[in-house]
C-alpha cells in the first residue's frame, strides 16, 4: 500500500431542495465529522469538503412544485444547509455549490477532457417524451415499477427502495412525474458513457484493490453491503449511460450542435468536491499556491475517501472512479463508507410525508443541545444495516448516559475539588495499586477510539469513548475520596487530581463526537486546544490552577419534554399523493405555520376581466384580473378542464399577489388564483363576498 500524508474527505453533496434531516446526518456528515475531527486532533493533514449540489431535476421539480424558480430553491436552501451544518457542529473546510462559475468551468473543462479522450460515444436515440409538458423525461422526471424489486415509484434514475441504478427504459410502466401522462419516444442525441468498456478494470480495482499494477486499496477494508452493491451491478454488466440531459437547468454542455443540453448532474456533481476544493484554495492562497488544489486530488500519496448513504453507493464506487480514470490524472477513491438507512419511529424518513425530524428544527427547539443529539446519532449509526431513531431513546441515552456516565463524573469531581481545595487543582502525592490499574486501564483507550474510527467503525469508537468516563466513575466510586477526606486527604489530593486528568482525557476522546461538550469539559479545567496525544499527558493538570465552577454538562429530559416531540411527529405527518405526480390532490394537513408565515402571503381580492386558452395545454387558462392595480395581472391557472373562458369573464376571485412571478408556456404568471377541491376533484372559486373592491387585502 502506498503512503499516506494527507486525505482528503468529501461528503455527499446534498441537494439544495429542501433541509436537513436526521437521516442525512446519520448517513454521511456525521460520521465525515467525526472521521476528519480525530484525525485532526491526531494532527493529520486533511481537507474536508462538501457543497450543494444545485442541479438536476431534484431541484427544479421543487421548484414547479413551490412556483418559483430553481435558483430561488437552491439559494434558499443553500443558505439554510450551510447554517445548519455550522450549528450543529459539522465543520468543513468550504461549503461550496455546484451553481457557481468556478464549478460551471470545473465541470466543462473536466467533460471536454473526456471528449478528447474518447470516453464519450455520440448517440442518437429514442427517448421518453412527455407531450403534454413538452419535455424529455430522465431521472425524477419520470416513474415506474422498479425491475428489481417491484416498488411501483422508482425514478428513472434510480430506486431509492433497494437502490438499484436505472434508465427510464428499465421502468415497467413509465408515467411522466410532470403531469402522469404515459409518455412516448422521441428521437434526441447525447453523449454516453460506454461503462462496459471499463468493465474489466473497474471489477478487479473494486475488488482486490489493484489497478495499473499498483495496490490501491485493501478491498477487505470496504463494507460488506458497499461491495455488495457494487458487485450485483457488475454482475448485471456495466452498461453505456447517458451523461447529458435535454433540460435548461445544469451545467451547459460546452460542445458545438448541444444547444438546450446541459450535463448529467451524476457528472457534474461529484466534480462539485474537486471545484469545491479549487475554491478553497483560491480562499486560502498564499503567495503562488492557487494550484495546491491538486495535491488534494493528483498525489499518489493522497488517500480520498468519500463519506455517503446507500443510495449513493454506485455513483461514487463506479461511475465517478470510472470518470476520474478517464479523465486521467486523479487519485481514485480508497474507500466509500456508506451507511444504511436511518428510520424514525418505526418508519422510513420521508420527506414527502413529512416524517423526519429536521435539523434546523430540532436546534430551535432543543437549544444548544446539539452534542445530545450528535451523541444519540452517533450510538445508532446505520453502519452496517438500517437502524432506527426513536424519541424515547433519544431521552434514555440523555439520561442514562450522557447525564449519569458524562455528567455524573465531571459533575462530582468540580464539587468536590470545590468543597476541599477552593476550586484549585489539588497537588498530587505518590499513588498506590489502583491508581497503577486506572492508568493500565486508561492508557489503552485513545488509541483504541482511534482504531474504531479508523475503521469506521463509529459506534464501537463512541461507546469506547464513554468507557473512559465509565472508569472515571468506577475509580471514584472504588476510592470513595469523600469518605477519606478526614483521616487521609493526601490520598485525597492524589485521587481527585487523578479524576481531573481524566476529565481532561475524556475531553479529548469525546471530541470528535461530542465537541461542544468537549469545549465546555476543556473550558472548565481552563485548558486551551489539546491534541490526542495529550489525553493521556501526564502533565496535562497543572497543581494550584483554578477551576471553574461545578456545571452540570446535561440535563436530565422529561417525559414531558419528549411526549410533544412524539405528538408532533404525527400531527404534522402528511400522506403522500398517492400517484406521485403534481397534479394529485394536495395533502390533507399540513404542519403548524406561525402567524409571521401567514403575514407573509399578500392576498388580495380582484375580479377577472378576461380569459382565453392557452394553446397546446389542455390544463390552463390564462387570465387577466383586475387587483385595483394601474395594471390588470396576468395568472395562468390550472382550472381549463372545469371551466371555459366565458365561465370565468366577470368572476370574483382571491389572488396570491406575491407570488413570485413564473413563466409557464411562454407565459408569465403573476399571482395565482385561491381554489377549493373537494374530494371528487371539483375545482369552485374561493371568492369575497359581494361589494368589496378589488384589492382589498384579504386577512
Ligand atoms: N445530491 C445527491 C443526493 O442527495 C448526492 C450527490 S453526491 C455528489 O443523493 F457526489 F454527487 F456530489
Ligand atoms: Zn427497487
Amino acid at each position: 500500500m502506498r503512503p499516506v500524508a494527507r486525505t482528503t474527505v468529501t461528503a455527499a453533496l446534498p441537494y439544495a431542495n429542501g433541509p436537513l434531516h436526521i437521516g442525512h446526518i446519520a448517513g454521511a456528515y456525521l460520521p465525515a465529522d467525526i472521521y476528519v475531527r480525530c484525525l485532526r486532533a491526531r494532527g493529520k493533514e486533511v481537507l474536508f469538503v462538501c457543497g450543494s449540489d444545485e442541479h438536476g431535476a431534484a431541484i427544479t421539480l421543487r421548484a414547479l412544485k413551490e412556483g418559483v424558480t430553481p435558483r430561488a430553491i437552491v439559494d434558499k436552501y443553500h443558505a439554510l444547509m450551510g447554517k445548519a451544518f455550522q450549528e450543529f457542529g459539522i465543520h468543513f473546510d468550504i461549503y461550496h455549490r455546484t451553481s457557481s462559475d468556478l464549478h460551471r468551468a470545473t465541470s466543462q473543462e473536466f467533460f471536454l477532457q473526456l471528449d478528447r479522450n474518447g470516453a464519450f460515444t455520440e448517440q442518437e436515440e429514442q427517448q421518453y417524451f412527455d407531450e403534454e409538458a413538452r419535455q424529455f423525461l430522465a431521472d425524477r422526471y419520470i416513474k415506474g415499477t422498479c425491475p428489481n424489486c417491484g416498488n411501483p415509484d422508482a425514478y428513472g434514475d434510480q430506486c431509492e427502495k433497494c437502490g438499484t441504478a436505472l434508465s427510464p427504459k428499465d421502468l415497467k410502466e413509465p408515467r411522466s412525474t410532470l403531469s402522469g401522462s404515459k409518455p412516448v419516444l422521441r428521437s434526441t442525441k447525447h453523449w454516453y458513457l460506454p461503462m462496459d468498456r471499463s468493465q474489466a478494470w473497474m471489477e478487479q480495482w473494486i475488488n482486490t484493490g489493484m489497478l495499473d499494477g499498483v495496490q490501491q486499496h485493501d478491498a477487505g477494508e470496504w463494507k460488506p453491503q458497499v461491495l455488495g452493491q457494487c458487485n450485483s451491478w457488475l454482475k448485471d454488466g456495466l452498461r453505456p449511460r447517458a451523461m447529458t440531459r435535454d433540460l435548461d437547468w445544469g451545467v451547459p454542455v460546452p460542445l458545438p450542435g448541444a444547444d438546450g443540453k446541459v450535463l448529467y448532474v451524476w457528472l457534474d456533481a461529484p466534480i462539485g468536491y474537486i471545484s469545491a476544493t479549487k475554491q478553497w484554495a483560491q480562499d486560502h492562497a498564499s503567495a503562488g499556491s492557487a494550484s495546491d488544489w491538486e495535491k488534494w486530488w493528483k498525489s499518489d500519496d493522497t488517500r480520498l475517501l468519500h463519506f455517503i448513504g446507500k443510495d449513493n453507493i454506485v455513483f461514487h464506487c463506479i461511475i465517478f472512479p470510472m470518470l476520474l480514470k478517464l479523465h486521467g490524472g486523479y487519485i481514485l477513491p480508497q474507500n466509500v463508507p456508506a451507511n444504511e438507512f436511518l428510520n424514525l419511529e418505526g418508519q422510513k424518513l420521508s420527506t414527502s410525508r413529512n416524517w423526519a425530524v429536521w435539523l434546523h428544527e430540532y436546534m430551535e427547539r432543543w437549544p444548544g443541545r446539539q452534542d445530545e443529539l450528535r451523541y444519540c446519532l452517533g450510538s445508532i449509526l446505520p453502519e452496517f444495516k438500517d437502524s432506527e431513531f426513536k424519541w424515547k431513546d433519544f431521552q434514555e441515552k440523555n439520561n442514562s448516559e450522557l447525564v449519569s456516565i458524562i455528567g455524573n463524573f465531571v459533575q462530582r469531581v468540580f464539587v468536590l475539588c470545590h468543597k476541599y481545595y477552593d476550586g484549585r487543582v489539588p497537588e498530587p502525592v505518590g499513588g498506590d495499586e489502583s491508581d497503577v490499574v486506572l492508568w493500565a486501564g486508561l492508557s489503552a483507550m485513545p488509541d483504541r477510539v482511534a482504531a474504531e474510527v479508523d475503521r469506521f467503525r463509529f459506534r464501537d469508537a463512541l461507546a469506547n469513548a464513554i468507557d473512559v468516563a465509565r472508569m472515571g466513575n468506577k475509580y471514584l466510586s472504588d476510592n470513595e475520596p469523600w469518605k477519606l477526606e478526614r483521616t487521609d486527604p493526601a490520598r485525597v489530593r492524589t485521587i481527585l487530581y487523578n479524576c481531573l486528568r481524566i476529565v481532561g482525557g475524556l475531553s479529548v476522546v469525546l471530541e470528535p463526537f461530542l465537541p461542544f461538550t468537549a469545549q465546555r469539559m476543556r473550558t472548565m479545567l481552563g485548558l486551551g486546544e489539546l491534541k490526542w496525544e495529550d489525553a493521556l499527558r501526564a502533565d496535562l493538570i497543572r497543581p494550584g490552577s483554578p477551576l471553574a465552577k461545578p456545571e452540570h454538562l446535561f440535563k436530565p429530559i422529561t417525559d414531558a419534554e419528549i411526549q410533544p416531540e412524539i405528538d408532533r411527529l404525527h400531527a404534522t405527518r402528511t400522506t403522500a399523493p398517492s400517484t406521485g405526480t403534481l397534479t394529485a390532490p394536495p395533502p390533507a394537513s399540513k404542519p403548524d405555520i406561525g402567524f409571521d408565515d401567514f403575514a407573509k402571503l399578500n392576498l388580495r381580492t380582484g375580479t377577472i376581466v378576461a380569459a382565453e386558452k392557452i394553446p397546446k395545454a389542455d390544463k390552463l387558462l390564462k387570465l387577466t384580473i383586475d387587483i385595483g392595480e394601474p395594471m390588470p395581472r396576468t395568472v395562468v391557472s390550472g382550472i381549463a378542464q372545469h371551466y371555459s373562458p366565458e365561465q370565468v369573464v366577470g368572476q370574483a376571485v382571491v389572488l396570491v399577489a406575491n407570488l413570485a412571478p413564473r413563466k409557464m408556456r411562454g407565459v408569465e404568471s403573476q399571482g395565482m388564483v385561491l381554489m377549493a377541491e373537494d374530494a371528487t376533484g371539483r375545482l369552485v372559486f374561493v371568492r369575497p363576498e359581494n361589494g368589496v373592491d378589488p384589492g382589498s387585502e384579504v386577512r
